[in-house]
């Protein structure tokens, strides 16, 4: 840092605002290097503020001041105090007043993406967390809601579209001028962070929705132009969206109007804006020859999710960016039911359940750890985490688990109630939980306070004279930076015992009454929970469902794991009996490969698997993810030190290979008879036999590459699917054989005027499991087709080399660090908030081996001396070197 280090914000200094913006007019002329804005603030003092007479101080950066006037009379420029952060008006009237400002302001050169901006030539905005003082001088923070009224102007060749938040008033011509004019508003009161406008030259997909109520919404996508036959899929998501929300939470959409904007430049996925939603492009556009079965999928659920905000996060928004969670973790909850209502509910735990091993778990372990609500930043935009989204979903899925469906639906009834059109707390959440329950959650709230995944052991006895079986749970949560000591937290178990004749058998303990569903609860350090009438051995089956974020050990033998793998009822518990297996297998592979010796067979592992495969009763989606290994990322978590990437991936490679051979018979079988005749469709049975159809191919091609690169180069050339095509590649990228660079190479030539194509062959050149990777991704950032400026390309290619080519970006001689320690010093002048989240990818280093743990150090600290440094890489950084 050039000057001091950045202050930190504490949430326990929270003080309501001085003043309230009760409603806010906007003229905006729209021009590449002058936008022009005119507002208008109806300021009242708070009556909930303790301040009085305090000066009004607005937030506002790379702004030019025009004017500023109170209640029509301009003032003077003794009157105000302009820094590069804020502008201050030293005395204004005790009573409400009206504000007019004009600033000024460079969409062209905002390279940030974040305020108003052009993203290939479209004008677009993103002002969550703090971007609408980029646009205008305001209170910008959550708490102040206002009512929004805006005019948008531009030249009408430049921009036919001019679209913002509520419903469309009026437009027209500006007379004897070639611009035009566009008049939005928005009924619904709103923190600054919801605003946007989008202003261009874009095609519009329309569509309708009528509401249980009888309203007919209008759904409008808009798309760069050419692009029109790749919004079908974000339509429909959108409609199914709308219909599950009224069901499943009995909430109706409120404008007359609901828009969606894709644009190429975007910062992050995709943004709730109330009524315009922005979305990154990848999250929109879909046809069978673009887009994979994943990208389908992914645009369902996030289009899901920011239609969602509409309710928990627009109409009940946060007190403050402490409360980050109580918008996002409910609504990923919440998008996750909904997609576990379209497709799978047991295949899409199991994902949601990877993916929180593979983000969450890891940022939890490491240096970056905090609480689902922090109690501190630096930066907010740091705070999109993994454990904010997706461990504050999982929060939200113990309290439904501990309440039960029907009680948990009234408890958002109650919220959705009591908190409609406020900016509210987690604290005022969990009450309602509370109230509708009356169940006490106060040591459960820890869940939001104490940071680190707690590690629960398990041991069980069964005792066949008395009849009893005794399951003793344990907990331990392992102190986390700035939290050395934890209290025990509140862990909803589900749970079941297994018989003899794969069967759950009726649950019988003292005390405690487990109808239903059973779950038991632990909240103590350890405690034995004792079972009654149990005729015969049983095998335990808990945390069923993943009802509870944690690390689970337990006593089972791996003859126990085998037949919960084969007869569990859970099929979450089935497929996390295999992982925990392979894991254990996969820890042996690590010592046997350290001192030289050879890997066997998993024979019963194969065995247990060959059984399930043959199956039919079994989704095709299911059976891939019982095929598919622990990710690397998973087994080095569980390692927890001393970690060697290197060695992770070999041996993991090494469990492929043995497994490939074991079932060989039967992968040949899958291959031959999962092939979807007929036209493409994303629908969960073609789209899980063509994942079945996958894994079985990544896993000849471990064990016999020279095999699996032909199936999978003929696979490629005879692809009339990008899921096919990304599936050959995606295994031809792990093999060292000819026909690798070959495919790459075909397909760019391709498909190289695709841009999100072009991102996803930059992503499948990142991925190359070689020590060589570092170079081969250096010498991509010269590739014409590169771009300093685009967050997709860079996520592509340095985002997927840093966190999915663990053996590239671990190359032992730290190359991999420095390629990234250069890409974020670079990055950090153009675009901090890319930046830090590039930077954050080191979260794990302090794991690994001495000599590498030493490289990325290295690495970090030549990242932390660069001046300037913005504060988002310099918080990263600074806290993963502390
Ligand atoms: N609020 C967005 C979402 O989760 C994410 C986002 C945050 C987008 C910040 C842009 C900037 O839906
Ligand atoms: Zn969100």
């Amino acid at each position: 840092m050039d000057t001091e280090k950045p202050p930190t914000i504490h949430l326990r200094n929270y003080k309501p605002p001085a003043h309230l913006i009760e409603t806010v007019s906007l003229d905006v002329k729209l021009h590449a290097t002058d936008t022009r804005v005119r507002s208008t603030l109806a300021i009242v003092p708070n009556p909930k503020s303790s301040i009085k007479n305090a000066p009004l101080v607005l937030d506002g950066e790379n702004l030019t001041l025009h004017s500023v006037a109170i209640d029509g009379d301009r003032l003077p420029s003794s009157s105000y105090a302009v820094t590069p952060t804020s502008l201050t008006i030293k005395a204004t009237p005790r009573k409400p007043f009206r504000l007019d400002m004009e600033t000024g302001l460079s969409p062209k050169d905002n390279t940030e993406l974040s305020g108003l901006y052009l993203s290939n030539g479209i004008y677009c905005t993103q002002c969550e967390a703090e971007g609408f003082r980029r646009i205008t001088y305001f209170l910008d923070r959550p708490d102040v809601m206002s009512r929004f009224t805006v005019r948008l102007e531009a030249d009408r060749a430049e921009a036919p579209v001019l679209l913002a938040n509520g419903n469309p008033k009026t437009e027209g011509d500006v007379p004897g001028t070639n611009r035009h004019f566009a008049v939005w508003d928005d009924p619904f009161p709103k923190p600054a962070y919801l605003f946007a406008m989008v202003g261009g030259d874009l095609a519009v997909a329309t569509d309708s929705f009528t509401t249980r109520s009888g309203r007919k919404v209008e759904l409008r996508v808009y798309v760069e132009p050419g692009k029109e036959d790749r919004c079908a899929w974000a339509m429909e998501s959108i409609k199914s969206s709308m219909a599950w929300d009224e069901t499943a939470f009995g909430r109706e959409y409120d404008l007359d109007i609901f828009m969606v904007v894709a644009v190429s430049m975007f910062n992050m996925g995709a943004m709730e804006n109330k009524g315009l939603n922005v979305f990154n492009d990848k999250y929109v556009l879909a046809k069978p020859d673009s887009a994979t079965d994943l990208d389908y999928i992914n645009i369902e659920a996030i289009i899901a999710h920011e239609y969602f905000h509409n309710w928990t996060g627009n109409r009940i928004t946060c007190r403050d960016w402490f409360q980050l969670c109580l918008k996002e973790g409910l609504t990923v909850f919440r998008d996750q039911e909904f997609s576990s209502d379209m497709r799978s509910r047991a295949v899409k735990r199991i994902q949601d359940v990877r993916t929180l091993r593979a983000q969450q778990f890891p940022e939890d372990a490491g240096p970056l750890a905090h609480p689902v609500r922090p109690a501190s930043y630096i930066e907010i935009n740091n705070f999109y985490t993994a454990t904010v989204y997706e461990k504050g979903a999982e929060v939200v899925r113990m309290m439904k688990t501990l309440l039960g469906a029907e009680t948990f639906r009234r408890a958002m009834d109650l919220y959705f109630d009591r908190h409609d059109g406020e900016a509210a707390t987690i604290e005022q959440f969990v009450a309602c939980m509370e109230d509708a329950s009356g169940k006490s959650l106060k040591q459960f709230f820890r869940w939001y306070e104490q940071s680190g995944t707690p590690e629960v052991t398990m041991r069980g006895k069964w005792n066949a004279k008395a009849k009893t079986f005794d399951l003793t749970l344990s907990q331990k949560l392992a102190p986390t930076p700035g939290q050395a000591k934890k209290e025990p937290m509140h862990i909803p178990l589900a749970i079941g015992l297994v018989g003899p004749n794969g069967h759950d058998m009726q649950l019988d303990i003292a005390g405690t009454d487990i109808s239903g569903e059973p779950v038991i609860e632990l909240k103590e350090k350890t405690k034995t929970f004792r079972f009654r009438n149990v005729g015969s051995r049983p095998v335990p089956s808990i945390n069923r469902g993943f009802s509870a974020p944690i690390k689970l050990r337990t006593d089972l033998a791996q003859k126990d794991l085998l037949f919960l793998m084969g007869s569990d009822s859970d099929s979450f518990n089935r497929w996390e009996a295999g992982q925990t297996i392979a894991r254990g297998l996969i820890g042996d592979a690590i010592k046997k490969l350290k001192s030289g010796r050879g890997i066997a067979e998993p024979k019963a592992y194969a065995a247990a698997l060959r059984q399930t495969l043959s199956d039919d009763r079994l989704d095709p989606q299911f059976l891939s993810l019982m095929l598919t290994l622990p990710t690397e990322q998973d087994v080095a978590g569980e390692m927890a030190r001393n970690v060697d990437p290197a060695l992770v991936h070999r041996a993991r490679e090494k469990i492929r290979a043995r497994l490939g051979e074991a079932l060989d018979g039967d992968l040949t079988r899958i291959w031959r008879t999962t092939k979807v005749a007929g036209a493409y469709a994303p629908d969960p049975d073609s789209s899980g036999k063509r994942a079945l159809r996958h894994a079985a191919l990544g896993l000849i091609a471990a064990s016999d590459a020279k095999r699996g690169a032909k199936l999978a180069f003929d696979h490629f050339l005879s692809a009339t699917n990008m899921t096919d095509t990304i599936g050959a590649l995606s295994v031809l990228t792990q093999l060292d054989v000819p026909q690798r660079d070959e495919a790459l190479e075909q397909f760019l030539a391709a498909n190289g005027k695709d841009h999100l194509l072009v991102d996803k062959w930059f992503a499948l050149n990142a991925q190359l499991p070689f020590p060589e990777a570092p170079r081969r991704v250096r010498d991509l950032l010269d590739h014409p087709q590169f771009s300093w400026q685009s967050p997709n390309r860079l996520r592509s290619l340095i985002g997927s080399f840093a966190t999915l080519n663990p053996v590239g970006f671990h190359a032992e001689d730290g190359a991999g660090y420095r390629l990234l320690a250069d890409v974020v010093i670079r990055l950090d002048r153009s675009n901090p908030q890319v930046a830090a989240r590039l930077a954050g990818s080191f979260k794990s280093y302090k794991s690994l081996e001495a000599g590498r743990r030493t490289l990325a150090r290295k690495a970090l600290k030549s990242i932390l001396k660069t001046e300037p440094l913005s504060r988002d890489t310099y918080e990263i950084v600074s806290r993963s070197i502390a």
